[in-house]
């Protein structure tokens, strides 16, 4: 066993808010293993902290008219607030703004310079005259040359993954303006990870082949096996860490070679001239939490940084998890598909362990999982209520019942299961839904030796009497382990066993004479209004934009090229809107009747924050007549009407500019 664990947790993205998807994928698994190390006793520090650089940021400030410092505290801020609220409590959480950052990337970057380590290139790359910027890869847009897709981005095609040099794509666009980019030359410093390769990535990772996860092995493997080339460790832009080198200006150095050093910063801010225990003490292993998007820059790029930096210590562990979806579709920050911590805290004020729980029931650890906002409900109210909130409430309603609320004086049942051993192993492995199970195991132990064992029955027979109370202080002792281990997976509901146990800490014990506190109910169940209202909020929009998350143009891409066959497959129509009405427990939509000239029709139309039912009635629009059915909220909906929408989301109607017959055709 190591003596210390320093965990990391991705640094997420400080463009936006965080959602359910960054809950499940690395801050909850995270959160967890911290917690269970320090429930254990072990010598364990927790960083994270905001990544507040890249392109994305500048455009969202763009966008926003705002400078990109103030949408990072923005975000910082809320993010923090967001993490605290639901029990994640770093011992640090940083921002690679702070200058001490700034310090220690430029120093790291400095120390790689001078060894010689950069090749210094000059190289053309796509540059955007109108905006009078080099792009970013995420920036440049195209078909990939290997298999034809056409929306792939500059560095990686998201139908067959391969990545790529942008120069390579076919009919590159900008996504900032939808220019043609032009070529241009410019000097930038690679990291040589083909050289690195082969003096020492192949080995090492190569180790680690029985202690990695296996999906985290292959897909390091599979890079190493394509062969790494070179990758630029700087770029053309004004907002990042400036480059420590002499006479070099506007430019900083990539977002994946700063971020990960934020890591390292956030250590030096918890505890000073101590951080070199922490990175470079062999005794000291490094656990990184992330999601699967991240595998390549935590087992190869951040790895070779710290090789050819020389002194640091690398990741023992690298748990990444798969992806979280929502209700069947992946989560989209650009559609809004998405659960919004934030959001969520407000509508569930203080149910942050029920999130946990059943977020951590559902990890992505192997594959990809799914979020129902009705199997939330069944577990919170068939799980959490029902087995764990009942239990801990008829041992407490019984203990006053019988014995005015003090532990009576009795022997712990001999053949109570040793529960922490389940629990440990799985935690130890990394297998924290099962290490959940477990601990519900507890709880399902608890509900089913009490009902056997049937006090109230006893209570009847005077000659039983100890009996009870041998039957009480095992259910006690059980509902001391419920909070106990309640530390690592639900830790307000940990606060609130320890509350009614009247116990300062888990380290003390139960002992006879000791008073416990009056019952509460430690969860309610979830009605189905709730779930509703909650569901409703996720209708889609009609029309949906690929995927804009994180480093892609908040600005839309234009679509790739169509023939004009393509555009006559569309039946686009003049209708009138003849009746409206708000669709019931939808916040979002309006069932339309439309006259199309020859016939009615019925539109369901996610605009109902947007436009009253009233004010849109004899309105003309323009509507795409032949979109195949769908039926939302149990209502068919046929075609679809067409909107305007700004970057700030509002809508407008295409409506022709003077009246028209219904049913007149577009083209
Ligand atoms: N910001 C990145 C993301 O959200 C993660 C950065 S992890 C770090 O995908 F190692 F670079 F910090
Ligand atoms: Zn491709």
């Amino acid at each position: 066993m190591p003596k210390r664990h320093l965990i990391t947790c991705a640094l997420p993205y400080a463009n936006g808010p965080i959602h359910i998807g960054h809950l499940a994928g690395c801050f909850l698994p995270s959160d967890i293993h911290y917690r269970y190390l320090k429930m254990k006793g072990e010598d364990v520090l927790f960083v994270c902290g905001t990544d507040e650089h890249g392109v994305p940021i500048t455009l969202k400030a763009k966008n926003e008219h705002k400078t990109p410092q103030e949408v990072v505290d923005e975000n910082h801020t809320r993010i923090s607030q967001s993490l605290y609220a639901f029990g994640i409590h770093f011992d640090q959480f940083s921002r690679t703004t702070n200058s001490l950052h700034h310090k220690t990337a430029q120093d790291f970057f400095k120390t790689l310079y001078q060894q010689g380590v950069f090749e210094e290139k000059t190289a053309e790359q796509l540059y955007d005259e109108e905006s009078q910027q080099f792009l970013a890869d995420r920036y440049i847009i195209g078909t990939c040359p290997t298999c034809s897709y056409e929306n792939a981005y500059g560095d990686q095609c998201e139908q067959c993954g391969r990545t790529s040099n942008p120069l390579e794509l076919i009919h590159p666009k900008s996504a900032l303006t939808g220019n043609t980019p032009v070529r241009k030359e410019t000097k930038n410093w690679y990291l040589p990870l083909d050289q690195i390769q082969k003096d020492f990535l192949n080995d090492w990772v190569a180790t680690k082949k029985n202690t990695w996860k296996s999906s985290v092995f292959g897909q390091c493997n599979s890079w190493l096996t394509d062969g790494l080339k070179p990758r630029a460790m700087t770029r053309d832009l004004d907002w990042g860490v400036p480059v420590p080198i002499e006479g070099v200006s506007h430019k900083v150095m990539y977002v994946w070679f700063d971020a990960p050093i934020g890591y390292i910063t956030a250590t030096k801010e918890a505890v000073g001239e101590d951080w070199t225990t922490w990175w470079k003490d062999p005794e000291t292993e490094i656990i990184h939490f992330l999601g699967k998007d991240n595998i390549v820059f935590h087992t190869i790029i951040f790895p070779a940084m710290l090789y050819a930096h020389g002194g640091y210590n690398l990741p023992t562990h690298v748990p990444a998890n798969e992806f979280l979806n929502l209700e069947g579709d992946k989560i989209s920050t650009s559609r809004n598909h998405a659960i919004w911590l934030h959001e969520y805290l407000i509508d569930f004020p203080e149910k942050t362990d029920e999130l946990r729980y059943v977020l951590n029931s559902i990890l992505p650890e192997t594959k990809d999982a799914d979020f129902t906002w009705r199997d939330f409900q069944a577990k919170i109210n068939n799980e959490l209520v029902a087995i764990l909130g009942n239990f801990v409430n008829r041992v407490l309603v019984l203990t006053h019942k019988y014995y005015a609320g003090a532990v009576p004086q009795g022997h712990i049942a001999e053949d109570l299961p040793n529960f922490s051993e389940k629990i440990t192993q799985a935690l130890d492995q990394f297998n924290q839904r099962q290490g959940l199970e477990a601990y519900m195991e507890i709880a399902r132990y608890g509900n089913k030796y009490l009902q056997d064992t049937a006090p109230w029955k006893l209570m009847k027979d005077d000659s039983s009497h100890q009996k009870v109370a041998d039957c009480m202080v095992t259910c006690l002792q059980i509902v001391h382990t419920l909070g106990q281990y309640g530390q690592v997976f639900l830790p307000q509901t940990a606060q609130k066993i320890l509350h009614l146990l009247q116990l300062t800490s888990y380290q003390e014990n139960l002992i006879s004479g000791h008073s416990i506190g009056e019952p509460i109910l430690l969860f309610e169940k979830i009605d189905d209004n709730d779930i509703l209202h909650q569901i409703s909020k996720l209708e889609v929009v009609e029309d949906t934009e690929p995927e804009q998350d994180k480093e892609v143009a908040l600005t839309k891409p234009f679509k790739p090229m169509i023939q004009y066959d393509d555009f006559t497959k569309l039946d686009i129509r003049i209708a009138t809107i003849i009746a409206a009405e708000k669709v019931k427990k939808a916040d979002r939509l309006l069932q339309i009747t439309l006259d199309v000239g020859s016939e009615k029709r019925t539109v369901v139309s996610g605009i109902a924050e947007h436009f009253s039912a009233e004010e849109i009635i004899g309105r003309q629009v323009t509507y795409l007549a032949n979109l195949a059915p769908r039926t939302l909220k149990g209502i068919e909906s046929n075609g679809m009407i067409l909107m305007a929408e700004d970057e700030t989301g509002k809508l407008r109607f295409l409506s022709p500019d003077e009246k028209i017959s219904a049913g007149s055709l577009v083209s």
